[in-house]
């Protein structure tokens, strides 16, 4: 097994930065293949706790090349940063390649991104802000600027006379705020362009000698099955393909390339932003649990709605994924609860569901039917073996199996690397 998708197995923020850092530890390559500076990655270099938006997480592994792929919008001010913040600490950055087809955010990305959210009033949808949906919107229009079109002083120059007097037409004439001036926006991105230009190249045929030749390639996704454009819960969702096609839509090799699928999904469940949570707990346990692991958006201090585990969404991203194993993160946080809740089914329209309703716009309607496990009072961190987790979390993991039809193939139990049980290295590529 030499390839595998790290996917979001629900809203986003189901702590697959800490579970790509670790599988990067025998990975040749990481490639992170959708999404932009919405993403918040946390991982944990010794005590020093990072936050990556765009890099992507196998980063503080020296020997591991970091790509940056096609399917990326990427933020060139927000990258910049983060290569320097990495350099100022002495991780190197020296095998970091970013794809010259990537699409650029720009100034008015951010600006459009915001004035339409207002516009929306209380139908927006919760973006974070970063420019992301327009930047994908511009794609799609095949009026999109690249990163070798930043690289490029007349390309960039040529590019910003063609696209950015409609944008202004659009922020001055339809939503009333100022145009914003090219000239400013020029001398910044030729500094970023400057600046990006060693790591800038043709990244596709890296991934697929690597994947060909036998190498370990761990494919990084960002957001959340739930959030994707066309199979989470529009339009609530991203504008990109979180899901595990979208390493292969976002990087440029074929689904031959991909070998196993791991789904990476929280004990719970949170959302940020708009849209339908069936399982969401406005109250003291959902209150707590967002305490406890400080539920707060790594990208917008939001706070994070919080929610029992939904295994019929989970089930859903099995199937849209061909999930082979789960990786089930912060179960730590659920002890000492008197008993935790699993959602098995959902009541919608006088039915009991096991399945997602097919439209989107029903999944705000559905009603969670549960089934109870009792909690367990040990504090879980410091435990190194599954055999060792107290009875009542070792069966609130075989149920989530039981339930999902494919097996859990680690547990995570806190945010350092030791801080986690492998229940099947042989799914991981450790065996
Ligand atoms: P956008 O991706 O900024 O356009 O936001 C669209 C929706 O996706 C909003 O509900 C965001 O809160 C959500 N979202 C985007 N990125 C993330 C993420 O990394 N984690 C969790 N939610 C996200």
């Amino acid at each position: 097994m030499s390839s595998l998708v790290v996917v979001g197995a629900q809203w986003g923020d189901e702590a697959k930065g800490k579970v790509v850092d670790l599988l990067a530890q025998e990975a040749a390559m990481v490639v992170r293949y959708a999404g932009g500076s919405n993403a918040g990655h946390t991982v944990m270099a010794g005590d020093l706790l990072l936050k990556l938006h765009l890099i992507p997480s196998g980063i503080l592994n020296p020997e591991t090349t970091c790509i940056i792929s096609d399917g990326v919008v990427l933020d060139p001010g927000v990258v910049c940063e983060e290569i320097e913040a990495l350099q100022a600490r002495r991780i190197s950055t020296e095998k970091l390649f970013i794809s010259g087809n990537a699409h650029v955010v720009l100034p008015y990305h951010k600006e459009l991104d915001r004035l339409e959210e207002e516009r929306k009033g209380l139908g927006k949808i919760g973006t974070t802000m970063q420019g992301v949906g327009p930047a994908y919107a511009d794609k799609a229009r095949r009026c999109g600027i690249r990163v070798n079109d930043l690289v490029d002083a007349d390309r960039l120059r040529r590019r910003l006379d063609a696209v950015l007097p409609d944008k202004n037409f659009l922020i001055e004439k339809l939503y009333g705020a100022p145009r914003l001036n090219e000239e400013a926006i020029y001398a910044e991105y030729r500094r970023y362009g400057e600046f990006l230009r060693p790591f800038v190249g043709e990244v596709g045929s890296l991934v697929s000698a690597a994947a060909a030749n036998g190498r370990r390639v761990v494919f990084e996704g960002a957001q959340g099955t739930m959030l994707d454009i066309d199979y989470g819960t529009y339009p609530y969702v991203t504008s990109s393909h979180p899901v595990a096609g979208g390493a292969c839509l976002g990087t440029g090799v074929g689904p031959h390339a991909l070998d196993t699928i791991l789904g990476v999904a929280k004990a719970y469940t949170t959302r940020v932003g708009e849209g339908g949570f069936p399982t969401e707990q406005t109250n003291a346990v959902g209150d707590l649990i967002r305490e406890r692991d400080q539920e707060y958006g790594t990208t917008t201090g939001r706070p994070r709605r919080v929610g029992w585990l939904d295994v019929v969404a989970l089930r859903y991203a099995v199937r849209v994924n061909g999930l082979d194993a789960l990786a089930l993160t912060l179960l730590d946080v659920l002890s000492t609860l008197p008993e935790v809740k699993i959602c098995v089914a959902y009541r919608h329209e006088e039915r009991r569901v096991t399945e997602l309703p097919g439209d989107p716009e029903a999944f705000g309607r559905v009603t969670p039917e549960y089934e109870t496990i009792p909690g367990w009072d040990e504090d879980i961190t410091r435990l190194r073996d599954f055999a060792q987790l107290p009875e009542n979390a070792r069966r609130y993991v075989r149920r989530v199996e039981e339930l999902c039809g494919i097996p859990v193939a680690l547990v995570s139990i806190g945010k350092r690397r030791s801080e986690t049980l492998i229940l099947r290295p042989d799914l991981l590529g450790r065996g």
